[in-house]
């Protein structure tokens, strides 16, 4: 029987996102975290979804919240910051819990330096949004919308 009720999707920022608004405005803008969420919320309401958030600073906390999700979240948006260039970890967790993932990036890191051009990350993506700025999180939103309502 199809459920009624808002399905759950997750935001996850990592490592220094929480700075946003005043990090390098150059390169990542004046949006701050809580512009974020609610360009990510209203995105995800006008589609009957629900969006959890999490910030972290800490690879084990986005770890744990990625496992969380499996009994949770029928999606995974996730920005993870430096991480996406260093841990294995990471995409280890999203690639064991097998949900649809969207991997977001604020700036465009290919115009960059060359240390951010690899992402552990992309290879367990569903798809990957890059350099659209904070405008990204809202097409990530719409992606995932897009992959749960094709099931
Ligand atoms: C980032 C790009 C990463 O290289 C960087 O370490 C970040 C933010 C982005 O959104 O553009 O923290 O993921």
């Amino acid at each position: 029987m199809a459920s009624t009720s808002p399905r759950n999707i997750l935001l996850l920022n990592g490592p220094n996102l929480n700075l946003l608004g005043t990090r390098e405005p150059e390169i990542y803008g004046a949006a701050t975290l809580d512009d974020v969420l609610v360009l990510a919320r209203d995105t995800a309401a006008k589609h009957q979804l629900q969006l959890q958030d999490l910030q972290s600073n800490h690879e084990g906390v986005l770890i744990d919240a990625i496992h969380a999700a499996a009994g949770t979240a029928a999606g995974i948006i996730i920005n993870p910051g430096a991480f996406t260039h260093t841990s294995v970890a990471i995409a280890d967790a999203l690639a064991g819990v097998a949900l649809p993932t969207i991997e977001v990036h604020i700036s465009n890191v290919h115009k960059r330096e060359s240390f951010r051009h690899h992402s552990y990350v992309s290879p367990v993506a569903s798809a990957i949004i890059i350099g659209a700025g904070i405008n990204g999180y809202r097409l990530a939103v719409e992606q995932l919308a897009e992959i749960l309502q094709q099931g």
